[in-house]
């Protein structure tokens, strides 16, 4: 069996079966269209209808909410055999053609299926679209489908590889993950998300979440620009559903879905997990306090301007989401007269087990994060693109007072601070006072496997075992904590996490490399690439399963190595590297397009190089340790770690 969804065509997929006798014998061979499609979240299709010609066999579905038309669409050939029988089986919801057909080793079987699908999402005409795409295929045949399938990926692999010698498993680990990154990305539009659980799995509804911009989007942005660049449009795009949560729920501007649908609307339940004892379901606040994805969205936005310098995009639609995102931010803080300060209170942040929380370290860092560049963004829009500031000003009724507030709340905004004496910043208001304890110890009390260990009365709420990374994430996302308060707070922190989120093992391998914990950061760098080859994370907790491919830790196996062994940081106008490997790898060596230029970097653990395409446009300042160099097209840098202070 041989069987591809086409890279080329995404519409179309092919399958080749062949069939051997090691004696003459006579088979059953079905082939068609089963309808009956498994829905997680109940019947999906409103209607689903068999239809069929001598040269075609399709499916026509309706979905029942949005009434959108999905068309299957498919045509085979049988070569070889002999036919004895031939039946056509059209039930409900089936359309089965039955072959008794009778073979011999000299006469082997083969079965060729070619189909295709669009919704009316897709096109006007559905059904004809398929139809089309399917008389195109068996024109084609399925050998020059398989090449140009091939080909396609060759593209595609040529910028998203990255090479690991010395360690074979790592390396098809790491290709696992990063496939798994490229197939769940809707790379050819901005009109989808990436659903948190890519393609193999109904559990999130196929929705965005910050997953997203922080875990999928940063290895498009250094290998496909131009799809990160669709990832963003797709915010810009379901801006109407994050301002009218924010309505909804008494604030203005725009507040982004912790799960966005369809037009950014929170799909996100009020009761997601149950308490398992007495079946009664648990209210829990990810929609309404888990407030970091705005802010986290204008993050991203930040990081692709910085690597692309594509100002164009935040004339266009960054400048609109980042306004929108400020002002949210604005009515969403409380100004503390008695402390002259604006606090952020009751909130999530990404460590999901303590909600109902005030002061979230990372909620917090990342809102002055938004609030600083909504203000220099606006500054140089107001003054280089005046006619479309105005425009956009318009559009959503921008007042200067509005931005002073920003400014204001921007400077006073309370920011937890690493402690004097031991260099730890408090995870949220009071976290030291809860119990301290370790995810091992606290297992212990558990009375059944899948008990929910969060909010309001999970074993860990009044502990201080995270779920998840949360002041170490904030550290990945801001170099300017030094490494002295990285460590500090990775070997407080460290302890207390339990990676009940797949999320977490990457950004401690990421934070341990930088600190110089490498063989930490080695065995973090296996956990995480190991989430879906080994299917270690839970398939239910409380009750609702949330089982599928991880794709944010697909998408951070890229950044580990990037942004964790390779140290790759942006400043300025500047690429820094500080690379360290683990013992068993000798070497690593990726691809990457920085502003307009394509680079290959590769390291070793005595040195590092970096190639310049003949066709950059324009040379790249490259920082290895204290080492600057400038590459210039078609030239290429060894620096020798030496004494280079790394
Ligand atoms: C994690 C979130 C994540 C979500 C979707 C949850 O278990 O705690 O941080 O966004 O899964 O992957």
């Amino acid at each position: 069996v041989e069987r591809f969804a086409s890279y080329d065509d995404l519409h179309l997929l092919v399958q080749k079966y062949i069939v051997r006798g090691e004696e003459p014998r006579t088979i059953e061979l079905h082939t068609g269209i089963d309808g009956r499609v498994w829905s997680l979240n109940g019947e999906h299709f409103r209607a689903c209808k068999p239809v069929g010609s001598e040269e075609y066999l399709g499916m026509e579905c309706r979905t029942g909410e949005f009434d959108i038309s999905i068309d299957v669409m498919g045509s085979y050939v049988i070569e070889g055999g002999t036919i004895e029988d031939h039946r056509l089986r059209c039930e409900d919801r089936e359309m089965i053609h039955e072959y008794s057909i009778r073979i011999s080793p000299e006469k082997p079987v083969t079965l060729i299926q070619y189909v295709s699908v669009f919704t009316s999402n897709d096109t006007e005409d559905p059904k004809k679209s398929a139809r089309e795409t399917v008389r195109r295929a068996q024109r084609l045949g399925y050998q020059v489908l398989k090449d140009e399938h091939k080909k396609r990926w060759d593209t595609v692999w040529d910028v998203s590889d990255v090479r690991i010698d010395g360690d074979i498993f790592s390396q098809a680990a790491l290709r696992f993950n990063l496939y798994q990154n490229i197939i769940a990305t809707p790379a050819h539009t901005d009109t989808l998300p990436i659903g948190a659980r890519g393609l193999s799995c109904q559990a999130y509804q196929g929705a965005a979440f910050w997953d997203q911009e922080m875990f999928n989007m940063p290895m498009f942005l250094f290998t496909q620009p131009e799809v990160a660049r669709n990832i963003l449009t797709y915010r810009y795009k379901t801006l109407s559903g994050a301002r009218e949560k924010a309505r909804n729920l008494g604030y203005t501007g725009a507040f982004y879905a912790w799960i966005s649908g369809k037009t950014g609307e929170e799909l996100c339940p009020s009761f997601f997990f149950k308490d398992v004892f007495t079946g009664r379901p648990i209210h829990n606040h990810f929609n309404d306090w888990q407030i970091h994805v705005s802010p986290d969205i204008v993050y991203a936005i930040k990081l692709y301007y910085e690597a692309t310098g594509d100002w164009e995009f935040i004339v266009r639609y960054g400048a609109e989401i980042i306004f929108e995102v400020a002002r949210f931010l604005w009515s969403r803080a409380h100004f503390k007269k008695d402390k002259n300060r604006y606090e952020i209170i009751r909130v999530l942040g990404p460590d999901e087990y303590h909600e109902n929380v005030d002061n979230n370290g990372f909620t917090n860092y990342q809102c002055r994060f938004a609030l600083s560049f909504a203000e220099s963004v606006y500054q140089r829009l107001k003054k280089e693109n005046p006619s479309e500031y105005y425009l956009v000003a318009e559009k959503i009724g921008l007042e200067g007072t509005e931005v002073d507030d920003w400014c204001d709340m921007q400077r006073k905004l309370y920011l937890p601070e690493p402690d004097p004496h031991n260099r730890i910043i408090e995870q949220f208001d009071g976290f030291f006072d809860l119990e301290d304890t370790t995810p091992e110890q606290l297992e212990r009390r558990i009375l059944d496997n899948h008990e929910y260990w969060g909010w309001p009365n999970g074993i860990a709420v009044e502990t201080q075992v995270s779920k998840q990374a949360d002041v170490i994430q904030l550290m990945n996302l801001h170099p300017l904590f030094e490494k002295k308060v990285v460590r500090a707070n990775f070997d407080y922190y460290e302890p207390r996490t339990q990676h009940g989120s797949s999320l977490s093992p990457s950004a401690y391998a990421i934070a341990a490399a930088r600190i110089g914990y490498i063989e930490k950061a080695y065995t973090y760098f296996k956990e995480g690439t190991t989430i879906d080859l080994w299917s270690t994370a839970k398939a239910e907790s409380g009750g609702t399963f949330i089982g599928g491919i991880h794709t944010a830790a697909c998408g951070a196996a890229w950044q580990m190595i990037v942004f964790g062994f390779a140290g790759m940081r942006l400043a300025e106008d500047e690429l820094i590297f500080e690379p360290v490997l683990p013992e068993l790898w000798e070497k690593v060596s990726f691809t990457l397009f920085y502003r307009g230029n394509r680079l290959t970097v590769s390291f070793t653990k005595e040195s590092m190089y970096v190639t310049a395409y003949e066709e950059n446009p324009d040379s790249v300042d490259v920082r290895i340790g204290c080492n600057i160099v400038k590459i210039g097209p078609g030239s290429h840098e060894i620096v020798q770690y030496g004494d280079l202070r790394l």
